[in-house]
């Protein structure tokens, strides 16, 4: 059991909690757009506040908790929270999947992680596209499949520019979603 605010272990700047809060409101507003029960609803909100609990953790506690995260450091806290939620108490999978890949992408993902992962690039604190993202989050609840088809491109995207390279789950889940594009078409 997670309670619906930041868990005590968290380290987060006050920038960092502001976007926590901006997260789980826009999972608040698509949840009750989609007249989800409070039950599922609590799982999303839960999700949002122990995403980014350690985002501003100490990179040695990071690298402890999660020492593999795809070899890159600054993916660690999704995968660290999972292991601290865990520790805490969280036993809910989809909850914990959907902390653990939010930065990333995850086929397995169910309802809990693919929202999360919506609002957290969704939030409209972030200062690049906001007229466009602000229009796709609108979108969500009428067609959570084709803007989740737009995150992860944009996502893709912008990996690639950066010269980045593509994380094995990201490349599975854009493909899912194609295939399964392509199967109700
Ligand atoms: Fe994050
Ligand atoms: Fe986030």
């Amino acid at each position: 059991m997670t309670a619906l605010s930041l868990p005590p272990w968290a380290v987060v700047s006050e920038e960092r909690k502001a976007h926590i809060e901006r997260v789980a409101d826009l999972l608040r507003r698509w949840a009750d757009a989609l007249g989800v029960d409070n039950g599922e609803k609590d799982r999303w909100l839960k999700a949002a506040y122990l995403h980014d609990a350690l985002r501003d953790a100490d990179p040695e506690l990071l690298e402890e908790l999660a020492p593999e995260a795809w070899g890159v450091p600054a993916l660690r806290h999704g995968p660290a929270a999972a292991v601290m939620a865990e520790r805490d108490g969280e036993d809910d999978r989809s909850v914990l999947d959907a902390v653990r890949y939010h930065s990333v992408g995850y086929t397995g993902w169910d309802r809990v992680g693919r929202m999360l992962y919506l609002a957290d690039y969704l939030d409209p604190g972030r200062p690049f596209a906001k007229e466009e993202r602000r229009a796709l989050a609108e979108r969500v609840p009428q067609d959570p499949d084709g803007v989740l088809e737009e995150v992860v491109k944009e996502r893709l995207v912008w990996t690639i520019q950066a010269g980045r390279p593509l994380i094995k789950e990201t490349v599975e889940l854009w493909n899912a979603l194609v295939e399964g594009r392509s199967r109700r078409s």
